[in-house]
């Protein structure tokens, strides 16, 4: 079956700059994630799980330990419809005229096969049929099976693993135990303080400079008049900042001065990203 077909590896992961700013905070996951990794005589390196909710920065830490490893990164997006095939191989009609089909390795696979970094995102949306294939890889085993191609995949000792879930996924679908004793430890996202916040907002927001201290001064009654019952993810605060950014560049009409953003600018952002809020505010 196999001289019938191409094997074509997944892609590895690497962020762009300009989208990725320099990382704040997170030091105590960032030593525990090396930690778990380090591994050596007699010691397997482990596979943490990081769980938090949505924007507190999971991503961004693990691009950042991939980018500090020098590891190239495989990302594999969990969901309901994940099958045990899926997480190692999958079939399509080949470009080539001379084969029939060509087998796409997943990034675990590939990961496994080049000793990279295999991340597994969402993973609590995977259904416990799937994941039990994953086993063998999180053991001593450090093997894959994959039917489809007939063949068993050892991971090269480089290979490392990691895995994401948000809360809400993790307390409602808690993961079988045969899996969930194999990812450890696992690493909880709080958080971060108004002061990483600040700092996340001024590196990432370069354009800024001496405004940013009253900018962020107004993004924080702004937030506290929206959203008075939680604190803000990074997320939440550099999607705010992007739209107020927008906002003033989409009201510049000489794009040979450079424009300032303006509290207003950022107001409207507030009003426009929470507008569903908003409605009450009038009321
Ligand atoms: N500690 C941090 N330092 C710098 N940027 C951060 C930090 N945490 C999060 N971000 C930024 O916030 C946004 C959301 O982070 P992301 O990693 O996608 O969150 P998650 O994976 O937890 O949903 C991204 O733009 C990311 O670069
Ligand atoms: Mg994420």
């Amino acid at each position: 079956m196999l001289n019938q077909g191409n094997i074509i590896h997944s892609e590895p992961y690497a962020p762009r700059d300009e989208y990725v700013g320099k990382l704040v905070g997170r030091d105590q996951e960032l030593r525990l994630i090396a930690a778990s990794w380090m591994g050596g005589q007699n010691c397997l390196p482990l596979s943490p799980m990081l769980v938090g909710d949505p924007g507190l920065g999971k991503n961004r830490l693990i691009y950042e330990i991939a980018k500090r490893c020098n590891k190239d990164l495989y990302i594999f997006q969990g969901h309901e419809d994940v099958t045990a095939e899926d997480l190692v191989c999958t079939v399509r009609f080949s470009d080539d005229p001379d084969r029939k089909i060509d087998y796409v390795l997943s990034p675990l696979a590939t990961a496994m096969l080049k000793g990279g970094i295999c991340f597994i995102d969402e993973i609590a949306k995977i259904r416990p049929r799937a994941l039990a294939l994953l086993s063998s890889t999180l053991d001593d085993r450090r093997y894959v099976d994959s039917t489809l191609l007939g063949r068993r995949i050892h991971a090269k000792p480089a290979f490392r693993f990691i895995a994401a879930t948000n809360t809400t996924d993790f307390d409602s679908n808690p993961m079988p135990d045969f899996i969930g004793s194999r990812l450890r430890p696992v690493v909880n996202f709080g958080y971060p303080p108004t002061e990483e916040i600040n700092l996340i907002i001024e590196e990432s927001f370069p354009r800024l400079e001496k405004n940013s201290k009253s900018l962020l001064d107004t993004f924080w009654s702004e937030w506290t008049k929206y959203n008075e019952s939680r604190a803000p993810a990074p997320r939440d605060a550099i999607y705010l900042f992007m739209l107020a950014s927008s906002f003033a560049d989409f009201d510049n009409n000489d794009d040979s001065i450079p424009v300032h953003v303006t509290a207003d600018h950022l107001k409207e952002a507030f009003c426009e990203i929470n507008s569903r809020d908003a409605k009450w505010l009038d009321d």
